[in-house]
C-alpha cells in the first residue's frame, strides 16, 4: 500500500481524496506531523477518517513512513514537503474537515517570520480547503508567535483560545516533552463558518 503523496514525482496536481483514499470518509489535515505521535495515535483510533500528514523534514517524513507502513494504516498518506505550496496547489476548495498545527516553528527572528505557517497567505489557504462547519487546532509554547497568531486567526476564522490543563493528555511528543518541563502551553480552536 502506498501511503506516499509525493509532488516531486507527480507535480503538485490537484489531488482527489477519493481517488487517494479509495473511500469517501472525511479527511484530516496535519501540518508538521514531526515524528507523528498525533497522526498515528489518531489514525489507529479512527480507522473511518482519514489522514493526511504533510511533514518538511525528510528525516521526520521517514520516522512516520516507517511506523504508519509498520501498522499497516491504511487511512494514512504522508507528504514530504513545505506544506504551503501543498495545501495551496493540492487541496481542494472544502475538502478539510479538521486542520490540525501542533508546535509549528516558531521563526523568532523578525526577518524569518514570514516562513510561519500562520501568516496570512496560509491562512487564506487553510480556510479556502476547510469545509463549511470545519476546525482546526492551533497549539504553541511559544507566547510571541501565540500572540502574534491569534489577531490573524481571527481575521480569517471564528476562535477560541484555551489553556491546556494538566488532565488533557499529550497529543504529540513536543506537548508531552514542554508539559513535562511545565511550560505554559497555548492552544486556538479554530472554525469556518
Ligand atoms: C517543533 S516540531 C513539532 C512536531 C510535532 N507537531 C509535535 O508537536 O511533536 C515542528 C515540525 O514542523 C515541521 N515543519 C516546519 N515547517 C513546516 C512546513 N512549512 N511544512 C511542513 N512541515 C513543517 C518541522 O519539520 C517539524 O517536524
Amino acid at each position: 500500500m502506498n501511503v506516499i503523496i509525493n509532488p516531486r514525482e507527480t507535480g503538485f496536481v490537484l489531488l482527489d481524496f477519493v481517488e487517494v483514499f479509495g473511500n469517501r470518509n472525511r479527511v484530516i489535515l496535519e501540518i508538521g506531523s514531526g515524528k507523528g505521535r498525533f497522526l498515528i495515535a489518531s489514525a489507529m483510533e479512527q480507522p473511518d477518517v482519514n489522514f493526511i500528514g504533510i511533514e518538511k523534514s525528510l528525516h521526520y517524513y521517514r520516522v512516520i513512513r516507517e511506523r504508519v507502513e509498520k501498522r499497516g494504516l491504511r487511512n494514512v498518506r504522508i507528504v514530504n514537503h513545505d506544506a504551503f505550496p501543498v495545501i495551496q496547489k493540492m487541496i481542494n476548495d472544502n475538502s478539510v474537515s479538521e486542520s490540525h498545527i501542533y508546535f509549528p516553528d516558531p521563526w523568532p527572528k523578525r526577518r524569518e517570520q514570514k516562513r510561519r505557517i500562520i501568516r496570512p497567505e496560509a491562512l487564506g489557504e487553510m480556510r479556502r480547503v476547510l469545509a463549511e462547519g470545519g476546525s482546526g487546532i492551533y497549539v504553541t509554547d511559544h507566547r510571541e508567535y501565540f500572540d502574534a497568531a491569534k489577531p490573524l486567526l481571527e481575521q480569517f476564522f471564528r476562535v477560541e483560545t484555551r489553556i491546556p490543563g494538566p488532565d488533557d493528555p499529550p497529543r504529540t511528543n513536543y506537548e508531552a516533552k514542554y508539559r513535562a518541563e511545565g511550560r505554559e502551553i497555548y492552544e486556538v480552536r479554530f472554525w469556518k463558518g
